[in-house]
């Protein structure tokens, strides 16, 4: 093997590993080619270990159907990969020739399938693909790369596209793949032969990625980020940043969150809303049905980031406090595109991934209390005043009003028919002077946004005391 490693890593000492899975097609190649690149690590394509030793195979003209010929055959083989970051596909040699172009033809891609599914030779190759990987860090892409070659790897990623996109990809490779419908055929034969040695869905802790309408760009920047996240990339600003499960917008996007939930949920918390409370909506004009928009509301009860998820007029990302994410509740937030973000600390990729949402023109909402205060916003956090500065997008301020009596803290159950109101006023842009990068241009910011805000909650105080629907 081409590697500085002689000895084969334990599964344990694989922590410095992107893996990649997913089935043909879904841009497994290509992202891991640019991600090695991107972080400066090695690059192992264990697909073509398979397809070399599948050539091995042919060449010595071994039984398909006989499991020990083939093993043997394989056995006798020397097979070695080039590791290096800077090449888009690696370089195979079998017995010191290089196959890499022979190994990508028909009768390998034929055969792969049959000879990867025999135990022996699985043993044998995923000794060598852990010896190619080795200790240093590695981007891997394979199917079985998260859960047998390296299940310790810090970032585990399961990629997938719809399988008309995988065929186009394919085809676009080269010519020789056929007519679109005879390649999505053949991808949809390859799947079927190769879920029987691997089951081809992606492993406990996986985040998965479909990447149909994502850019090569918007992967990559994920599949980065959350190697940063997880603090396996060296150069990684780590500081404060969430664990490597803190959803991206794009992993959302394509991956967690499920837009059809997100239109079940919002009615059906309208509905529960309106039949629990008696609940007034007031300045939904001023919320920009498109286009990044940045909402901020004051923070005194439990229900505040429910009502405004299901009552804001469009769907939105709320920064939610990183406590509710556990469990089975996690999946479900994640679904419904919410961000987990840590209360006590600043935690930059939540601000990170809330800013990547603004600049995909989607909107976001804030409680920049942090916690439940009495209402009189004495404090904003610095965080909802950089996403305000740092992408432009116009201020929403929405006051909550009659939360915290429809459910007092530490009640169980909340109170039938209180009042509740919620006023969005009319959007502002935050104006700076000086550096928007700096801390004082953020805390003076801020200070903006807080009195702001306060203005806006007092005013709404002052005029809507008596309940009626009008939403
Ligand atoms: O990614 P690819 O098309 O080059 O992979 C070739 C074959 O190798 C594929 O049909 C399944 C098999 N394979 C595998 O069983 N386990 C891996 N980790 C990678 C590939």
């Amino acid at each position: 093997m081409a590697q500085n490693h002689v000895d084969t890593p334990t599964p344990e000492e694989l922590v410095r590993v992107i893996a990649l899975d997913g089935p043909a097609g879904s841009g497994k190649t290509t992202v891991a080619a640019r991600t090695a690149r991107a972080v400066g690590w090695r690059f192992v394509d264990t697909g073509a270990t398979y397809r070399a030793a599948t050539l091995a195979v042919l060449r010595a003209g071994a039984d398909l159907g006989d499991p020990d010929a083939v093993a043997a055959a394989v056995a006798g083989a020397r097979i070695e990969l080039s590791t290096r970051a800077t090449d888009d596909r690696p370089t195979v040699l079998l017995d010191g020739t290089d196959v890499s172009l022979e190994i990508r033809g028909p009768e390998v891609t034929a055969a792969v399938s049959a000879v990867s599914a025999i135990p022996t030779v699985r043993a044998q190759l995923i000794d060598l693909q852990r010896r190619a990987i080795g200790r240093a860090g590695a981007v891997v892409e394979g199917r079985d790369i998260s859960t047998v070659v390296a299940p310790h790897a810090g970032v585990k990623v399961y990629l997938d596209a719809r399988p008309e996109v995988r065929a186009l990809r394919r085809r676009s490779d080269g010519p020789a793949h056929g007519e679109l419908h005879e390649v999505q055929q053949a991808l949809a034969t390859r799947d079927a032969l190769d879920s029987q040695t691997n089951k081809l869905v992606p492993s406990d802790g996986a985040v998965h990625l479909d990447t149909s309408d994502l850019s090569l760009e918007q992967v990559v920047d994920a599949v980065v980020e959350l190697a940063r996240a997880a603090g396996i990339v060296e150069d990684a600003d780590t500081t404060g940043a969430a664990p490597a499960t803190s959803p991206l917008p794009w992993v959302q996007a394509a991956g967690h969150r499920k837009d059809w939930l997100i239109g079940l949920a919002r009615p059906f918390g309208w509905l529960l809303f309106h039949s629990a409370f008696k609940v007034r909506v007031v300045g939904k004009q001023h919320v920009p049905r498109t286009g990044a928009v940045l909402m901020a509301g004051n923070h005194t009860g439990f229900l505040d980031g429910p009502l405004a998820f299901a009552l804001c007029p469009r769907p939105a990302t709320f920064l939610t406090k990183s406590e509710l994410f556990v469990g089975p509740i996690s999946r479900a937030l994640g679904w419904l595109g919410q961000i987990p973000v840590h209360r006590r600390r600043p935690d930059r990729a939540a601000l990170r991934s809330a800013l990547q949402v603004l600049q995909h023109g989607g909107a976001v909402g804030v409680f920049p209390e942090g916690t439940r205060g009495a209402g009189t916003l004495e404090t904003v956090s610095d965080g909802v005043a950089y996403l305000a500065v740092r992408s432009g997008a116009p201020l929403v301020p929405i006051a909550v009003l009659g939360t915290s009596e429809a459910m007092p803290k530490g009640a169980r159950l909340p109170r039938w028919r209180t009042p509740v109101t919620l006023v969005f006023g009319p959007p502002f842009t935050i104006t700076v002077e000086g550096d928007p990068r700096s801390r004082r241009t953020v805390r003076a910011a801020a200070e903006q946004i807080r009195l702001a805000l306060l203005a806006h909650v007092q005013a709404s105080a002052a005029q809507y005391s008596a309940p009626e629907s009008t939403s």
